[in-house]
């Protein structure tokens, strides 16, 4: 049994999350294993209420933390088997996504490459399913071992378990933070063909003259990509997409083409299509726009940016500008991807 982890007060939080929101959290403690947690939970800490809290890329604070904050450092990275049809790897909660993508690509275990350089925990991953180009890492999810902060079980989840969708899982919404992620299992086939399917991906390997690519070169690739489109957090606060591309209904997306056929649009096979927010958005006349700090960033509208100095407040207005105009324009709501947290309250734009 794993002795309780100490606890630290009034600890800032500006260094924790990626968009640099300067909030502080009355306690914090650091989680090195799902037995930590639990101890924590059979002392009683969790009765003020939790705030889980990984790389901080997903999170924005709008206020001081209340809740106690777990702050997951679960680590280890290993292969669990290698299968005849499939390598079965796991990771720590608490490693960095990049870096296990990019040690499964040295070991030769391809398949999380077109995920490269997504911000944020290994343990946070299954609870916004992550995708980039082509790929959502519900596709080489196996299962994952989590601790339940409201019985204190412990529990596996296979895939089918997890109600995997675009941006979702069971792990967000109205039960986020009841399961603690302590290790994610993913299944990597042996017979890997790359997903070239994206036409920005595509384009950059063409560029680079390289025509049937190498697991590591579609990986550097992304990374190539993501450089020049997307902010580096270190630099410039962010928290990358800051919406979801809306979904509409097979009706609601041709009458949405008709009016707006320059618009970009991905049908999906039930008739249902998604569209570009970072286009609705840049429509509206966003792209490179600042509402005090915060603003959307001149090379992806969908990335919102602190300028410097902004605070949570601020966010929420210049979120709530751009979803009023979208509305405005295109009558389609926009939903953010990020979690507002603040005070003992958990709340969305
Ligand atoms: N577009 C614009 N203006 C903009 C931004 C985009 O017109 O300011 C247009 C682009 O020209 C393109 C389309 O919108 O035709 C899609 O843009 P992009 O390829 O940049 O991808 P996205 O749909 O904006 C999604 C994910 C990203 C992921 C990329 C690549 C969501 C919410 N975002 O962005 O994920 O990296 O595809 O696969 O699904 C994240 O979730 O944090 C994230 C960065």
């Amino acid at each position: 049994m794993a002795s309780q982890p100490k606890i630290d007060s009034d600890v800032p939080l500006g260094p924790l999350n990626t968009f640099g929101l300067p909030a502080r959290a009355r306690h914090l403690a650091r989680i090195d294993s799902l037995d930590d947690a639990r101890a924590l939970l059979e002392a009683g800490a969790l009765t003020g209420g939790h705030q889980i809290l990984g790389g901080g890329s997903n999170t924005i604070f709008e206020d001081d933390v209340d809740a106690l904050v777990l702050r997951i450092s679960i680590r280890g990275r290993r292969l669990v088997a290698g299968e005849h049809d499939a390598w079965l790897v796991e990771a720590g909660g608490g490693e960095d996504w990049h870096g296990l993508v990019r040690w499964t690509l040295e070991r030769g275990w391809p398949g999380l490459e077109n995920l490269s350089l997504i911000p944020g925990t290994v343990g946070a991953a299954p609870i916004q399913n992550i995708g980039a180009y082509g790929v959502e890492m519900a596709e080489r999810f196996d299962s994952l071992e989590a601790l339940d902060l409201v019985t204190g079980e412990f529990r596996r989840f296979a895939r089918d378990e997890c109600g995997f969708g675009y941006r979702d899982s069971i792990f967000k919404g109205a039960r986020q933070g009841r399961w603690l992620i302590g290790s994610v299992r993913f299944r990597l086939p042996r017979e890997w063909r790359p997903n070239l399917g994206y036409q920005d991906l595509a384009r950059e390997l063409r560029t680079l003259g390289v025509a049937q690519p190498e697991p590591r070169q579609v990986s550097d690739a992304i990374v190539a990509i993501r450089r020049r489109k997307l902010p580096d957090p270190a630099q410039l606060g962010n928290a990358g997409s800051f919406f979801k591309n809306p979904v509409l209904g097979a009706d609601a997306l041709a009458e949405f083409r008709a009016r707006w056929p320059e618009a970009p649009a991905y049908p999906q096979a039930d008739g249902s299509g998604k569209l570009a927010a970072g286009w609705l958005i840049e429509r509206c006349g966003w792209k490179g726009r600042d509402l005090g700090p915060v603003g959307a960033y001149e090379k992806q509208a969908l990335v919102l940016v602190n300028r410097g100095g902004a605070r949570g407040a601020d966010v929420r207005r210049t979120a709530e500008a751009i979803r009023s105009d979208v509305r405005a324009r295109f009558g389609i709501e926009l939903e953010a991807e990020p979690v507002f947290v603040g005070g003992s309250e958990r709340r969305r734009p």
